[in-house]
């Protein structure tokens, strides 16, 4: 949230009345918040730990200060460095905007050449991390491989550990936005038993990934324009949404001083889990299961119900709707006048039209979220449902790398440590065997 700044003329202050033992404190606000830790003066004996804030899953917790992403979740606002998120994914490429997360400003033409030509320079890995992934199961999941082989990165680059050196630091970001399609497209290969395909500097971010997923026997893949331009658009949805699950991972971990690759693999596990970068997988496997529109109705009923979840619905942050979700739409048309339509966008459409006019979806404020549509996208591209995780991945490496970086130059920041409020028991006694029941000797 963007804090007012106008106070009226009034003290830019919180009075807060112990009715416990009738004393008053001011607390200052600053940007409309209060430092939890101002809270710890209020006490009732001197011996007292005071006062904390109760947050379980950080609702109402702001845990940094940050100048990368803005969201207003009522209004349906997203924006990176303060431009709008239509405006770059109509005006910008992928690897513009994974300049303007880090770099805070977009680039100018020679900026960018350079950028371009540094993350292309390092899109290769190590011919050991190929036979590392060959150790996976035949049937691996893509996502694990992908977290595995972003963690074992450190391996191969211990001078990354070196986090307060700038020049280290920008040849991580380098390596790790150049090398994660090259992860993501290894991984799928490996699972499909076909051999890797090496990247190929002549094409696009978006162009060298699909090349490297879907070449066989030609001597150079050039992807449609249309499918490569919808890729790095998807790219550039993901790229980074303040503090959500895995930026927080990123954060959390980075804080411990751990290299950045380990922060980054942790940041991609978080993204696995299905309330997160697996919802669009889910999504899927709800349209295949709900089958027909006709089965809309109960489906609707069972999530009525709480037996399950409609998928790729509702955010924590968005009460209104989610402006990636209508950009996504749009795209979807794109990408189907080449591919054909997806057969499963109807059940989807109609799946959204039932739900938007329903009262359990409008009482909670439940919208499509940018999974709800991403999937589709992805399954008309040919990319199998298991690697839609992975893709988000790719787009949000930027991202996690950015708020990486920003929390590393924030000089109020330490090492991430929640408190918690102690409900176990009070100190007591180990007993002795004989009295736990354990017979004597
Ligand atoms: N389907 C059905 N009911 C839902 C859904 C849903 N998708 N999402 C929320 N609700 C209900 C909850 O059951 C709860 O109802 P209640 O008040 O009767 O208990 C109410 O709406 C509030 O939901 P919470 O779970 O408290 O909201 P929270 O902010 O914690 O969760 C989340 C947000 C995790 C995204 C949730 O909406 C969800 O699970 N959605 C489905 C998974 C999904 O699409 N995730 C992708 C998110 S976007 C991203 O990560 C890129």
């Amino acid at each position: 949230m963007q804090p007012s700044a106008e106070t009226n003329g009034k003290p830019n202050t919180l009075t807060i009345t112990d009715n416990r033992t009738g004393k008053q404190y001011e607390i200052p606000i600053e940007n409309d918040t209060i430092r939890a830790t101002d809270l710890r003066k209020i006490r009732m004996h001197p011996e007292d730990f005071g006062m904390m804030t109760y947050d379980p899953a950080f609702m109402n917790t702001a845990a940094c200060r940050s100048t990368i992403t803005f969201i207003d979740g009522d209004r349906g606002i997203l924006q990176y460095r303060g431009y709008p998120i239509e405006q770059l994914a109509e005006r910008c490429s992928y690897l513009e905007v994974a300049y303007l997360l880090i770099h805070g400003e977009l680039p100018n033409e020679a900026q960018f050449e350079e950028w371009t030509q540094n993350i292309t320079q390092h899109t290769f890995v190590h011919e050991n991390i190929k036979k590392f992934m060959d150790g996976f199961h035949y049937d691996a999941h893509p996502m694990g491989m992908f977290v595995s082989t972003v963690a074992a990165l450190s391996t191969f680059y211990p001078t990354a550990k070196r986090i307060d050196d700038p020049v280290e630091r920008l040849l991580t970001i380098y390596r790790l936005i150049g090398k994660a399609p090259t992860l993501a497209a290894f991984a799928y290969r490996h699972s499909i038993g076909m051999p890797y395909v090496y990247p190929d500097d002549d094409l696009s971010y978006a162009g060298n990934l699909l090349s490297m997923m879907f070449k066989v026997g030609e001597p150079m893949l050039q992807p449609h324009p249309v499918l490569t331009h919808a890729l790095d658009t998807l790219f550039i949805l993901h790229a980074d949404h303040e503090q959500n699950c895995s930026a927080n991972a990123m954060r959390a971990v980075g804080s411990s001083r751990a290299d950045p690759y380990s922060s980054a693999a942790a940041a991609a596990a978080a993204l696995y889990g299905p309330l997160h970068g697996g919802a669009n997988a889910e999504v899927l496997y709800m349209l295949d299961e709900i089958g027909n529109k006709e089965k809309i109705p109960a489906f609707i009923n069972a999530v009525k119900g709480g037996e399950r979840k409609l998928m790729g619905f509702g955010h924590r942050i968005y009460k209104n709707f989610d402006p990636r979700a209508s950009i996504i739409k749009k795209l979807a048309d794109q990408v189907f006048s080449v591919t054909g339509r997806n057969p499963k966008l109807d059940i989807a459409m109609e799946l959204e039209r039932i739900a938007l006019q329903d009262d359990y979806f409008i009482k909670r404020k439940l919208y499509p979220n940018v999974d709800f549509y991403s999937g589709l996208i992805y399954q008309a591209l040919k990319f199998p449902v298991d690697m839609f995780p992975v893709l988000f991945a790719i787009g949000r490496m930027s991202g996690w790398l950015a708020q990486w970086q920003e929390m590393l130059l924030d000089p109020e920041q330490k090492i991430s440590r929640p408190r918690q409020v102690y409900l176990g028991r009070a100190k007591r006694d180990v007993p002795m065997l004989s009295q736990r029941g354990f017979a004597a000797g």
